[in-house]
């Protein structure tokens, strides 16, 4: 998605403003959001005003009040664009370089079709995916996307609570602003740790260890950010962003402040990313516990094979939701090729892009097990915490089974590569 860098933030500060003033409340028919209850009092409406909507037209650009209020996880983005603090609304939505990536993610799902067939028993409908022995009642993940408190006061522990409520699996990232113990209390069982090895192997065995102790069943080893990413979204929402962020972040050029998950450990002399890691590094965290291990960030069927030969136990297709390489290539499009690689003998998990019920399908169809979403539930928790990533998954989960139905598949299994086409 490109963002025009001006627009959004004139827009932002035009609502707030508005928000705020005063004459909000003395324009007529213009009542603050949240008081939207009907016509006051018997008056009959006044000129201009329409009956009906409570003396003043709803307007397509009204932003949902309520969680509840969102159709789509685009309602929950464009509230979370007035209500995320500017620059961290910018570290969302950023991509890297002219935003190819991101955009192609979604491009290349909007480009495919869904094949519907006609007369199947669709009157009970099976999302369930086993992964590692444990159920899931949808095959949407909650993936793994740092610094949660930045967007909602609550931050993972809201994420962790909606998880739970809508049981869904919740990978939790390295650089949270939460530690994973909290996290774990909240999300009422141990969540998938997403593990940032540093360059430190005793950063690695450090944190492996309070993971594992915490009694979390799965790593993450996320693999496709060896480096820093050229984010100039972030640059440009940043400089628009008029606070002073000195009391939560350290000045530029400072080393910045070490997140919970890395606390107690020798991160000090070190940075999250890994540039010299390896393969052989698979095999060294094997040596250092029993926990699953799935790397995360693969887009080729030369690095699904190696995984296959380090013995990894599963594969996460991504490309970091455009926010790493700016490669161009949508993941919908490198799963195929990892699929047929990996044919059969570990789970893949995808991600990037995926907004809609029918983009999860066609996931599905193209040989994932399971998708991943970051952005969409993030909107949610900046739009209205906990209640807004619950209605993000709802609303995911209510699309995928309308499109299960009209498509004429019941099950998960039953959506294959014959269920979509492109082209
Ligand atoms: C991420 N992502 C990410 N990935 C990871 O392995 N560790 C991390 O800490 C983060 N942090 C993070 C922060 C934010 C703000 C975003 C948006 C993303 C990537 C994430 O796990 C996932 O791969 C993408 O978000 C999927 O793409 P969509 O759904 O955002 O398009
Ligand atoms: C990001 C890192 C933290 O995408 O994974 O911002």
């Amino acid at each position: 998605m490109a963002l025009d860098p001006n627009t959004p933030v004139h827009r932002r500060h035009f609502l707030r403003w508005l928000a705020a003033s005063p004459l909000l409340a003395t324009l007529p028919g213009c009542e603050p959001a949240g008081s939207r209850s009907g016509a006051s009092g018997d008056a009959p409406p006044a000129p201009g005003q329409v009956p009906g909507t409570g003396g003043r037209r709803p307007s397509l650009d009204d932003l949902a009040t309520t969680a509840a209020d969102a159709l789509d996880v685009f309602d929950m983005e464009k509230v979370a664009e007035t209500t995320v603090p500017t620059a961290h609304f910018g570290y969302i939505q950023t991509g890297v370089d002219g935003e190819e990536t991101q955009r192609n993610n979604r491009a290349a799902l909007e480009a495919m079709y869904i094949r519907a067939r006609r007369l199947v028993d669709v009157s009970r409908l099976d999302t369930r995916v086993t992964l590692f022995g444990r159920e899931w009642p949808s095959p949407v993940i909650v993936a793994p996307c740092g610094s949660q408190r930045g967007f909602h006061d609550e931050g993972e522990l809201a994420t962790a609570r909606a998880a739970q409520a809508r049981n869904h699996l919740q990978v939790l990232s390295s650089v949270s602003s939460t530690g994973v113990e909290e996290v774990n209390e909240a999300r009422g069982e141990p969540v998938w740790y997403q593990l940032y090895a540093t360059s430190n192997w005793a950063v690695t065995e450090a944190v492996v260890k309070r993971v594992r102790e915490a009694g979390c069943p799965v790593i993450v080893l996320t693999v496709d950010l060896p480096g820093g990413s050229n984010r100039l979204t972030l640059e440009r929402w940043r400089r628009v962003d008029d606070r002073d962020c000195r009391s939560c972040h350290r000045p530029r050029g400072e080393a910045p402040s070490v997140k919970p998950m890395y606390q107690g450990t020798d991160y000090s002399s070190s940075d999250f990313r890994s540039p010299g890691m390896t393969w052989d590094f698979i095999g060294r965290l094997r040596d250092i516990t029993d926990q699953k291990i799935v790397v995360k960030g693969l887009v080729t069927r030369e690095d699904a094979a190696l995984a296959l030969q380090n013995g990894v136990d599963a594969v996460w297709v991504s490309n970091h939701g455009g926010r790493a390489e700016g490669s161009g290539r949508a993941t919908i499009d490198a799963l195929p090729e990892i699929v047929t690689a990996v044919d059969g003998r570990v789970p893949v998990i995808v991600d990037g892009g995926f907004r809609r019920g029918s983009d999860i399908f066609k996931g599905i169809a193209r040989g994932a097990d399971a998708v991943a979403v970051g952005r969409p539930y993030l909107w949610g928790l900046g739009a209205f915490g906990q209640a807004g990533v619950e209605r993000v998954l709802e609303i995911l989960r209510n699309e995928l089974a309308i499109t299960m139905r009209l498509a004429g598949a019941p099950s998960l299994a039953s959506i294959g590569r014959s269920s979509v086409g492109s082209g």
